[in-house]
């Protein structure tokens, strides 16, 4: 038998059109999530939270525990170099039971002064703790730690932990992990003077929820006001088991039109209401439950950028990396683009 070559196919127009159209959308599921930028990934830590210091001209990585590890670079590409710790002792004075664990910073600039909120917890219990420190530079040495802002003990709707501060119409603290979920207080006159009764104004989550680090964001590109959050599980150094594909650590988000909510999801329901809110960046690639995040206005770049951590997927129970992408809010909600 002589082999017969195959005939060649003609495609008619709507089988060109069909495969035009698949090789789009797999050139855009390709491109959809990007990775970390270049150079974000080189430096292990959790709970990011990231500030451009001017005078200096450097960035700053605020990071859990160590006392509040710093790192610096002058480009959001690194090189980043360990810089010392908020509070170096790698306690506070507000330190419960000998508890010294320092977690979960939260950066601004406030009244000419750096501003960090952090909190002490012990992992999955509600004795828990939000302080604040200050600095003139943001240099490690240079941070005088005012203390205790706001608690929770066992009982409490709220977890006091995750801190966030708004600067808008005055400070605006939110907080929470697990339990009900987020809530929001003001804080008048000074940074640690909790001027509204607890737990305050419940933003997102309820009945245990799998919901944390809650971070409520004004891009000047937006009339929108967003609250982010991390839903699922974070894999810890030394995991074995993965969560259910899906219910690892995600960014999620709903908007509003004001820093006090309330934050509804793309289908209108408040984020109080059971699973809701968009997602912002999932697992993809090498990049496993991403979050513990924090959102910037980059005076750099003029961008919006988010920094968090995540797991390398090829790497599951080792420790987590920074990652760092570009947001684009110009649809409407937060897109990680490059
Ligand atoms: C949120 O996390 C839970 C696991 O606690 C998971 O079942 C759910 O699908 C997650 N929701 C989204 C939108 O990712």
């Amino acid at each position: 038998m002589v082999a017969v070559p195959p005939p060649t196919p003609s495609l008619n127009s709507a089988m060109r059109f069909s495969a035009v159209f698949s090789s789009l959308l797999a050139a855009v599921a390709v491109t959809a999530t990007p990775n970390p930028i270049s150079g974000s990934s080189n430096i292990v830590l959790r709970d990011p939270a990231i500030w451009y210091n001017s005078a200096s001209k450097l960035y700053y990585v605020f990071s859990t525990g160590g006392g509040l590890s710093m790192f610096t670079s002058s480009a959001l590409t690194g090189p980043w170099t360990s810089a010392g710790a908020v509070l170096p002792s790698g306690c506070s004075v507000i330190a419960q039971n000998g508890n010294c664990n320092v977690w979960a910073p939260d950066v601004n600039y406030i009244d000419g002064l750096y501003t960090v909120y952090y909190a002490i917890s012990e992992l999955g219990s509600q004795n828990s703790a939000i302080g604040v420190a200050q600095s003139s530079s943001m240099a490690a040495g240079t941070w005088t730690d005012l203390g205790f802002v706001i608690d929770s003990v066992t009982g409490d709707v709220y977890n006091a932990i995750d801190p966030n501060i708004i600067d808008d119409d005055g400070l605006k603290l939110s907080f929470g992990s697990y339990w009900d979920g987020i809530y929001q207080i003001g804080i008048y006159p000074n940074v640690n003077d909790q001027a509204s009764a607890l737990p305050g104004t419940h933003l997102a989550g309820n009945s245990g929820r799998a919901l944390e680090a809650g971070f409520v964001y004004k891009p000047a590109s937006s009339s929108y006001y967003f609250c982010f959050f991390s839903n699922g599980t974070t894999p810890l150094q030394g995991a074995t088991v993965r969560p259910p594909t899906g219910a690892e650590y995600r960014v999620l988000v709903g908007r509003g039109a004001s820093a006090m909510g309330p934050f509804y999801g793309p289908a209108g329901n408040p984020l109080t209401d059971p699973g809701t809110g968009a997602v912002v960046l999932a697992s993809h690639d090498n990049i496993y439950a991403p979050g513990g995040q924090n959102v910037y206005a980059d005076p750099v770049s003029g961008r919006d950028i988010m920094v968090y951590h995540y797991v390398p997927n090829n790497a599951f129970g080792g420790p987590s990396y920074l990652g760092i992408n570009y947001l684009d809010f110009s649809s409407g909600w937060p897109v990680v683009v490059d």
